[in-house]
């Protein structure tokens, strides 16, 4: 084990307390699509980190004989997102022994909307481990730099993509020869942008605010018996080197290419798995139709991506963000539910908001 993730107590453990965290979501560049046990990606991933799309939590702690835990959404409890939690407290109480020794109360809230198609399981693991590695740190003295290692990795046991929210501006999780100390258990911080991608925009259309028909765990596992996985695979780990390099000298055009090609790349594994299924809607494709003429008419340089759903993130330069608002009012709109769409740019991951141990 990497020796940071140890456990090594120095003080006493706190008889209760309380830690509210802040952690964003995060929307991938280079896609993690196919995962092995337990948790660890089939290829590197690299993503921008979000700003405005963030999970606030708060864990409440206080010492108890046996460990247990009760989760609420601002305030309500909720027992569709207990199963997940509990396999991921399962998962990482080797890692963090002193959890045994609490009660445990998760009170969250996410600033979008709850159910907007949105994944909170990025921002919302992010939250809950950085709020436990919080009181690690409180018991172990650890650094920071050991804290959001730590997070990051207990983050990737609760959901893959969610080892990437802890660090800003950008993220990459999974083992490339070329990236240094990238591996597969925790994500590493990429900071090496070009000035355009700092504070880069994400506008999402909320195209399709339902729950997802297929789960992104069943579509990882799909990717098992693919039969273009291998060659998917090594597309993704080639695509990370160039989105890399891309994102160093502000090639906006093979930016654009880039993106958009992972994006649709994901969406074709989801469409040619067995069973095969589609989560982009018509709307997705409409709009999509529309950013390709946009882009060809304006010459400004606006993309997209995708996540594993139906919701289109436009990525642009912040310097265009009135005439690219202007163009989602008068032509897009129209395939956002209930004309709803949310502005994210860049951001810088998760934080500690507050912490008082008793
Ligand atoms: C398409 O991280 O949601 O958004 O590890 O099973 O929780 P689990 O999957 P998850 O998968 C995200 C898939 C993706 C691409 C990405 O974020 O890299």
């Amino acid at each position: 084990m990497i020796s940071q993730l140890k456990y090594n107590p120095i003080n006493p453990l706190p008889e209760s307390g309380n830690i509210t965290v802040q952690s964003p979501s995060n929307i991938a560049l280079v896609k993690y699509w196919g995962k092995k046990p337990i948790q660890i990606p089939t290829n590197p991933s690299i993503s921008f980190t979000l700003s405005k799309c963030h999970t606030k939590t708060t864990i409440s702690f206080e010492k108890s004989d046996i460990f247990s835990f009760e989760f609420k959404i601002e305030g309500k409890e909720n027992i569709a997102f207990i199963p997940k939690i509990d396999s991921f407290f399962k998962r990482i109480k080797d890692y963090c022994p002193y959890l045994s020794k609490y009660k445990i109360n998760i009170d969250t809230k996410n600033t979008f909307p709850h159910s907007s198609g949105i994944a909170s399981s990025a921002s919302g693991f992010s939250a809950i481990a950085l709020a436990i590695v919080e009181l690690e740190q409180e018991i172990t003295g650890f650094s920071e730099n050991d804290k959001y290692l730590k997070a990051s990795f207990l983050s990737r046991l609760g959901s893959g993509s969610a080892s990437r929210s802890l660090y800003g501006p950008a993220a990459i999780w999974g083992l490339h020869e070329k990236v240094p100390n990238s591996n597969n258990e925790f994500a590493i911080e990429h900071s090496d942008l070009h000035q355009d991608f700092k504070s880069y925009q994400d506008t999402i259309l909320l195209i399709d605010k339902g729950t997802k028909k297929v789960s992104s765990t069943a579509g990882h596992d799909l990717m098992n018996n693919h039969p273009f996985s291998k060659q998917r695979f090594f597309q993704a780990y080639e695509n990370l080197e160039s989105m890399i390099e891309i994102l160093k000298n502000g090639d906006l055009e093979k930016f654009i290419s880039l993106s958009e090609s992972e994006a649709l790349t994901l969406h074709a594994m989801m469409m040619t798995s067995n069973p095969y299924f589609l989560l982009m809607k018509e709307g997705t494709l409409s709009a999509i139709e529309k950013v390709w003429s946009f882009r060809k008419e304006s010459d400004i340089p606006l993309s997209f991506t995708l996540d594993a759903g139906a919701n289109l993130h436009l990525l642009y330069p912040k310097a265009y963000k009135q005439k690219v608002l202007d163009f989602i009012e008068g032509e897009l709109i129209v395939y956002c539910e209930k004309e709803h769409y949310i502005c994210d740019e860049v951001g810088s991951g998760a934080k500690i908001l507050k912490a008082n141990y008793a």
